[in-house]
């Protein structure tokens, strides 16, 4: 008999079209962050192996979004493909009006603009950082409001994204509803390490908002991986399809700002979600301004026909299964060889505790900085540092911030690698862990005004790398050793043979 439970589950998809990769030597990988100033922004994409930058705008479109590309109404005003991506957006969130945008931040500037006045607060669960910074543009002044749980990778709470409801009722007591923009309330908190807020919280926090005359606005750029999460974590929620979640988790909200990078599983696009009428109309003509007519928001119309099909393939349940199902298995993995990693595991990424992983750098070397920088060394394994770097200054004092997360995330793009690339990425990771005494820390050499992380250089404390040679060891012109010794000797980034 077999045993049912043993049975391996795998992608609902098989490819069809592949994009070969570059291998690249540990001497390449040496001058190429170097040049890059140690920040992996500023690498380039053909000298990175697997890129776990970010899982925004980096999906695989299926075929059906490829052949819907081909629909492409190019019609300056009114394109076909606007009226399908609205109906498809109305189905799937429910709200009433649709202004498309370029990407998510195009929606919070429009959110931004419209609905705060100078002096204003926007309490919300954990920063997103464009979007505070447009809230911050607006002259508003973001007030976080996130359950104590969120800023403790170790803490095992189902619902870390959760809106503290004492916190908020607290602010909206001292500053008065009149000073309150709105409530922000992100899904599945990225910043948090892609933690979900629980449907009982999400009404909570809309009714506690409504009753003081102070509008919700999600950013449901995550919300359908949220959905998956309520699924299985929130009790009465079980036999729920993830879209009939997913418009429960929309029907408490005024409206959203989306990301369609993300969930919508399109390269490029956003959306603003709204119910009120006047604000709809406000908002469609900052968009003429900012983003491009009301019908295109900045996207050609084949855009507009991808998006519209990956919203209806995003809530399908085989694929969310998988999405989430491999971050837990790269989870897993490296939970067995006691990596530090932020738990739960959310749903976007894997978020590796710099600061725990690299008790010896202090935090004005900024640990996650030079721990990517390491990764990437080691395996051409692109990942992001989420932390101080990421936080910025405060806008009134300007002394750097230090939030209590000093995270790297490990973001998996949807339906695009496999699971002997997750090994791969697990492998380079625990062996930097084992050997985490040779990474070293950095320091700026320039520092960007705005969103300092996207553009910002640094160099090494210490010598000419983060991530110093094994005793034994040395860089040549030879082929330069590997870091790991269960790999081959070959200093080439691992390939699997599965
Ligand atoms: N909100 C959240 C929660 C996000 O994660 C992002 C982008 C945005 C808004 C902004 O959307 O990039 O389309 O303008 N997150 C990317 C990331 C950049 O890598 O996490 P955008």
């Amino acid at each position: 008999m077999t045993d049912r439970g043993r049975r391996s589950w795998a992608e609902p998809w098989k490819i069809k079209m592949v994009e070969p990769l570059r291998m690249t030597t540990r001497s390449d990988r040496e001058q190429a962050i170097r040049a890059a100033g140690y920040n992996t922004f500023l690498l380039r994409s053909e000298d990175v192996y697997i890129d776990l930058l970010t899982d925004s705008g980096t999906n695989a479109m299926s075929d059906r979004q490829w052949a819907a590309m081909m629909l492409g109404d190019e019609a300056y005003a009114g394109s076909a493909n606007f009226y399908r991506l609205e109906e498809a957006a109305r189905n799937a969130y429910g709200f009433r009006h649709l202004v498309p945008t370029h990407q998510g931040r195009g929606a919070e500037h429009l959110l931004s603009q419209i609905c705060i006045r100078p002096g204003m607060l926007v309490p919300g669960n954990m920063y997103f950082t464009t979007t505070k910074h447009h809230q911050e543009l607006a002259g508003g002044r973001f007030v976080d409001v996130i359950v104590d749980e969120a800023h403790d990778p170790a803490s095992l709470h189902p619902f870390k994204g959760n809106v503290d409801l004492a916190k908020l009722e607290r602010l909206i007591r001292e500053a008065g509803a009149d000073r309150v923009a709105y409530l922000s309330l992100e899904t599945c908190v990225n910043m948090a390490g892609g933690q979900p807020c629980s449907l009982e919280n999400i009404r909570e926090a809309c009714a506690l908002c409504h009753a003081h005359g102070i509008r919700v606005f999600l950013d449901a750029t995550r919300a359908v991986e949220n959905a998956w999460f309520i699924r299985e974590r929130e009790p009465g929620y079980a036999h729920w399809s993830i879209a009939r979640i997913l418009r429960e988790i929309c029907r408490h909200a005024d409206g959203a700002t989306i990301s369609a990078k993300k969930d919508c599983l399109v390269n490029i696009g956003g959306m603003l979600l709204l119910n009120d009428d006047d604000l709809a109309e406000e908002a469609r003509n900052l968009c003429v301004v900012y983003e491009g007519l009301h019908t295109y928001g900045g996207l050609a119309g084949r855009d507009l026909e991808a998006m519209a099909v990956g919203i209806n393939e995003m809530v399908q349940p085989e694929y969310i299964h998988a999405r989430v199902g491999q971050v837990a298995y790269l989870a897993d993995r490296l939970l067995e060889a006691r990596v530090p990693i932020v738990r739960p595991v959310g749903g976007h990424g894997v978020f590796l505790v710099a600061s725990e992983f690299l008790p010896h750098v202090r935090r004005e070397a900024l640990p996650a900085q030079a721990l990517a920088a390491a990764i990437y060394i080691d395996s051409g394994v692109r990942a992001m540092e989420r932390g101080a770097v990421s936080a910025g200054r405060d806008s009134t004092t300007g002394e750097n911030l230090y939030p209590a997360l000093e995270l790297v995330r490990l973001t998996i793009p949807r339906r695009v690698y496999t699971q002997a690339h997750m090994d791969v990425v697990a492998e380079s990771v625990i062996d930097l862990y084992e050997n985490r005494d040779l990474i070293t820390g950095l320091r700026f050499t320039y520092e960007p005004r705005r969103l300092r992380f996207f553009q910002a250089r640094f160099e090494p404390e210490q010598g000419d790398t983060v991530l110093r040679w094994r005793a034994g060891e040395q860089a040549g012109d030879g082929p330069a050793p590997a870091m790991s010794t269960r790999r081959s000797d070959t200093d080439r980034v691992p390939v699997r043979h599965p």
